[in-house]
Order: structure tokens, then C-alpha cells, then sequence
């Protein structure tokens, strides 16, 4: 176990800055998900503290020891990639097996080491296969054996379950989760998939263009996103954003979409926006409230689209220069039925329409 420090990290690929000042602090036992688009950083990060990659400038520590000029061997950190990149030529067991040997342990501690494993991830009865006959899912489970029977001080994970089918990585989303509850190590883990990031993480590290946007618990990075990025980055569906204008004042204002289709909502919930500004509302598909009759709060409006998805369904309305996405129970509605849309006012999240950072209530 360890607690691994990035400070003012810096990568170049050539002229090519693909890390910008990455700082992050990842505590002994957690499990950090770091989350982004293809290109954005994530692996070179990755692979920075597994010391497979160097870095341009900054320092990373490992229980308060720089490491970053020290060779991938002597950091005591496992890597598990996307491909799955076993030794065709051995057994499971060999595969498992392989990194201790240069450990010099005895063939006794070997074989309990070996057994250890591979019973927390299930796969005993796989020990004495060639990785030709195992499944894409068991490929994966042996990586893993083989990267946690040293007992390294962290686990590092590059989109580990990202080439397996749908189901198959459900399991296994699953599976990782129940072993690192199990083993306690610190593990970074870096994938594309926000659903794989909230259930896994303890944090999630949102990272774009190589730089992190927001550090936090699952349901924070959901709740309170910092930016626009991260806000339409998580969730799906994608969080609606729509650039308002705001009149009115304290007693009660409205939210204006233009065309003349406004929402009235109670000046406290936009108070703290300050006036003049170009600002963006942000607001999930689950807090787009529809209505059958006219309500306060509510304008009228007609369905354009419903998305059917079984255990719910996706409407979108029209409002103004706008289409706002809502969340709705099956068969609440029809396509093009008139409808009056609504919004929870404690959910709509406010952005500043330059800088895209999420402008908060302070009380
Ligand atoms: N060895 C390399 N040489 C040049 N550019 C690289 C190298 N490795 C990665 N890059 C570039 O660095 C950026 C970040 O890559 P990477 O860390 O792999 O992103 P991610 O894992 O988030 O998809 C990408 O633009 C990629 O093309
Ligand atoms: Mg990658």
C-alpha cells in the first residue's frame, strides 16, 4: 500500500505538451478512477508513476519518496494494460507465477502466493491452461493475478475490462471493485466509461486536454461539477446546457430562453449570478420536470421527440432557441403532445458563459 504524490507534472511529446500541470494526491488504500476523453492524458499519466514513461518536469512520491528518476523496477508498482498481454507459451499458473521469480521466494511461498490469488479472483480451475483456452474475461482476471501476487505497493489499472463485451465488463466492474475491498491497495485506474468511473472510484479525477478539471467522490463530480466539461462529460444522458438570459430580480426571476419562452423561478435560486453576465444553465434530463396540466413554474410546450429505453424514456421539448431533454416514466407521453415543462431549481447548476466555471452559491 502507498500514497502516491503528482506535483506540477509536465509531459512533452516532442513540441507537443500533452501533460499541463498535473497535481494530485492519491491516499494509501484508495481507489482513483482517472476519467477522460481518448487523447486527454490519462495513460501517459499513468504510465509516469509506474515509471515506464518519464516526466518533463515535477516530482512524484511514493510514501513521501521521490521516485520519479527511479526505473520502473525498483517502484514496486504493478500495471495491468488493455491488451491482454500474457505469455502464450505458459500456463495460467506460470503467467501468475512469472513476477516472483525474481523475488527469490521458495517454491512452497511460490505455489501459496499463486493459489492466493487466483482463488480471490476465481480462477483455480483455470491454473493449468495455455491463455489460448481461456475467455477474454478470464485473459483479464490472470493479468491481474499476475500483476497482484507480488503485493505491490499500488495497482495501476489502463483501461483494464475497456476491450471486453458489455456484460462480461459489468461482471467485472464488479469483480475489481469486490478485490480491491479485499486487498485494500492503492489503485489508479483509468478508463473512458463515466459509468465504470462512478462505480468503481472512490474519487474520480476528471481529466481533459491534460489537465485535471475536477478531483472528487463520485456523487460530487455528478452533483456539483465544476465546469461545463465536466458537467456534460458525466451523466448520461448528457446534462442539458442552454445559454439564458436572467430577468427580473430578487423577489422572483425568470429564466429566459429566447423566443419569448421563459421559466419563472424564485430569485434566491439565482441570486448569487451576478447581473450582466453571459450565463449558461446547466440542468440534468432527470430535473426537467413534465406536466400534463399548467402548474407555477410551468410553461407550455409540445414533445418534438421520445426516446423509449424501457425502464424510462427521453422526451425533448422545445423552449425558446432551446431543446431541452426530459426523464420520464414510460408512457407519460406522446410525441408531439403539448405538455408543460418545469425545472427543479435546486438541481439547475449555472455556469459562466466565458470561462465555462461553475458559478456557485456561496451560503
Ligand atoms: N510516445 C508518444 N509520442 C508522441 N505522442 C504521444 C506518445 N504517447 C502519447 N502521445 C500523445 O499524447 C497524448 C495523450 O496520450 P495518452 O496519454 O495516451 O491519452 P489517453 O490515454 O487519455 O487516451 C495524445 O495526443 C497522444 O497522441
Ligand atoms: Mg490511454
Amino acid at each position: 500500500m502507498a500514497r502516491i504524490e503528482l506535483r506540477s507534472i509536465q509531459k512533452f511529446f516532442g513540441a507537443v505538451q500533452v501533460l499541463k500541470d498535473v497535481n494530485l494526491t492519491i491516499e494509501d488504500g484508495e481507489f482513483v478512477v482517472m476519467l477522460g476523453q481518448s487523447g486527454c492524458g490519462k495513460t501517459t499519466t499513468l504510465r509516469a508513476i509506474a515509471g515506464l514513461e518519464t516526466v518533463s518536469s515535477g516530482t512524484i512520491s511514493i510514501d513521501g519518496r521521490e521516485v520519479q528518476d527511479l526505473r520502473a523496477a525498483d517502484r514496486d508498482i504493478a500495471f495491468v494494460f488493455q491488451s491482454f498481454s500474457l505469455y502464450p507459451h505458459m500456463t495460467v499458473y506460470e503467467n501468475i507465477a512469472f513476477p516472483l521469480r525474481a523475488v527469490g521466494m521458495s517454491q512452497d511461498q511460490r505455489e501459496a502466493a499463486v493459489r492466493e490469488v487466483a482463488k480471490v479472483l476465481g480462477i483455480e480451475r483455470l491454473l493449468n491452461r495455455k491463455p489460448s483456452a481461456l475467455s477474454g474475461g478470464d485473459m483479464q482476471r490472470v493479468a491481474i493475478g499476475r500483476a497482484l501476487v507480488r503485493r505491490p505497493k499500488a495497482l495501476l489499472m489502463d483501461e483494464p475490462i475497456g476491450a471486453l463485451d458489455a456484460k462480461l465488463r459489468e461482471q467485472m466492474r464488479a469483480e475489481i471493485k469486490r478485490l480491491h475491498i479485499a486487498r485494500n491497495s492503492t489503485s489508479v485506474y483509468v478508463t473512458h466509461d463515466q459509468i465504470e468511473a462512478m462505480s468503481l472510484a472512490d474519487r474520480i479525477v476528471v481529466m481533459h486536454g491534460g489537465l485535471l478539471q475536477q478531483v472528487g467522490a463520485p456523487e460530487e463530480v455528478y452533483n456539483r461539477p465544476a465546469n461545463l466539461f465536466v458537467a456534460q462529460f458525466v451523466g448520461s444522458p448528457v446534462m442539458n446546457v442552454s445559454g439564458v438570459a436572467i430577468e427580473g430580480g430578487a423577489g422572483a426571476a425568470v429564466l429566459s430562453f429566447g423566443q419569448g419562452a421563459g421559466i419563472p423561478v424564485a430569485g434566491g435560486h439565482v441570486g448569487h449570478i451576478p447581473g450582466g453576465k453571459a450565463v449558461k444553465l446547466g440542468i440534468r434530463p432527470e430535473a426537467v420536470l413534465l406536466r400534463h396540466e399548467p402548474g407555477e413554474g410551468f410553461v407550455e410546450t409540445t414533445t418534438t421527440n421520445v426516446e423509449p429505453l424501457g425502464s424510462h424514456e427521453i422526451v425533448d421539448v422545445r423552449l425558446g432557441e432551446t431543446t431541452l431533454r426530459a426523464r420520464v416514466e414510460p408512457g407519460f407521453v406522446a410525441d408531439g403532445q403539448r405538455v408543460w415543462v418545469g425545472l427543479d431549481p435546486q438541481r439547475a447548476h449555472f455556469f459562466d458563459g466565458e470561462t465555462g466555471l461553475a458559478l456557485r452559491r456561496t451560503a
